[in-house]
């Protein structure tokens, strides 16, 4: 009879699935040699019949067992075999991209440490507000230009409240931040108010229908002009370079008074003049002034105690000073060949 010590080693030098299928038929074949051997036992007594068919089929079983474990065995030598001459491992890998801060957010952020290094902090409204906050409580009169329903969009109340008979505007700047800061606290007051506002404009190279802008808003006793001017020259400095010159021109708006417009040096042509300023050698930044102190009259601060500045610009402008891009639109098209760039 054969030995099965002497079939495992045979099987277990077989490195092909072919010559495996072939010492399965060696041995348990129709033709195989257990198979034989069991054909042959009918001539044996019953007692030897018993003995020996039941060896024959523990070794076939056995037989069975060891042909299914090197079959599994090759196979998996054969899948490495292959991942190893198809997969060089010492490529490097394909770098990951990770994504940015938008340019937007970045230009905010940048603004925002400004000032919170100056020790303001960050107050934020509503982007929906009330007519009052928009404009009546910042001294826009009601035949100011800037409430031509062209520049604003109106909600209609009946949307909101069907009982409110006040009008709800989108916020058009983020001036009325300042209102909502002042009637919740007393002075003494130093906010930024970062946020998005809407106008009712055609987009073009210079406009868009929603922007950015960031709000500042200082009151205490003995606030002056020169606080002002002081703050917003060394933002200028801090924000474009120490070398960049800035001015303060007088201006208008209905919230301040004095009014100015602070205007900073070029930086495409340093001051000489060229297309994107006009050839003035200037570029506008930002508005700003003393609070008026018709404001201050709307949230109940005392006039003859406090006063304050405050300066609003917008966030797009300064990222496209800062970086030299010449249309807004790029900043919201999302081209990421564009912004992997800042
Ligand atoms: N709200 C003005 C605008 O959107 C910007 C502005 C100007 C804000 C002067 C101010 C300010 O706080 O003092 O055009």
């Amino acid at each position: 009879m054969i030995k099965i010590e002497d079939v495992i080693s045979e099987i277990s030098s077989i490195l092909t699935q072919e010559e495996l299928e072939k010492i399965r038929l060696k041995y348990i074949g129709r033709k195989g040699i257990l198979t034989d051997e069991l054909s042959n036992i009918s001539k044996l007594s019953i007692e030897e019949k018993k003995n020996t068919g039941k060896k024959i089929n523990e070794i076939k079983q056995r037989i069975i067992e060891e042909i299914e474990k090197r079959k599994n065995e090759i196979k998996r030598a054969s899948i490495s075999e292959h991942a190893e001459n198809s997969i060089d491992i010492t490529l490097s890998g394909k770098p990951l991209e990770i994504g940015k801060i938008h340019p937007l957010m970045q230009t905010m952020d940048e603004v925002k440490n400004i000032f919170l290094g100056f020790g303001f902090s960050i107050a934020t409204g509503p982007d929906m507000e009330k007519d009052y906050y928009n404009f009546t409580a910042l001294n826009i009169p009601k035949d100011h230009p800037s409430r031509d329903i062209q520049d604003t969009f109106y909600i209609k109340p009946m949307e909101l409240d069907r009982n409110s008979q006040e009008e709800i505007v989108l916020r058009t700047h983020t001036s009325p931040v300042q209102i909502h800061v002042m009637e919740k606290y007393k002075p003494p007051i130093r906010i930024i108010a970062p946020g998005r506002v809407y106008r009712h404009e055609s987009v073009d190279a210079s406009h868009s229908y929603i922007f950015h802008q960031i709000e500042g808003l200082a009151v205490d006793e003995n606030i002056t002009f020169a606080d002002l001017k002081a703050v917003l020259e060394i933002f200028v400095k801090k924000m474009f370079g120490g070398e960049v010159l800035s001015r303060f021109r007088p201006s208008y708006f209905p919230f301040t008074e004095p009014s100015a417009e602070v205007d900073m040096q070029c930086l495409i042509c340093k001051g000489i003049g060229c297309s994107v300023c006009k050839q003035t050698g200037w570029v506008e930044l930002l508005g700003c002034g003393m609070v008026n102190p018709k404001v201050f009259e709307f949230v109940k601060y005392d006039t003859e105690k406090y006063t304050g500045y405050a300066f609003g610009m917008g966030i797009e402008r300064i990222a496209m000073l800062k970086y030299g891009i010449n249309d807004m639109r790029l900043f919201y098209e999302n081209d990421l060949e564009f912004l992997k760039q800042f």
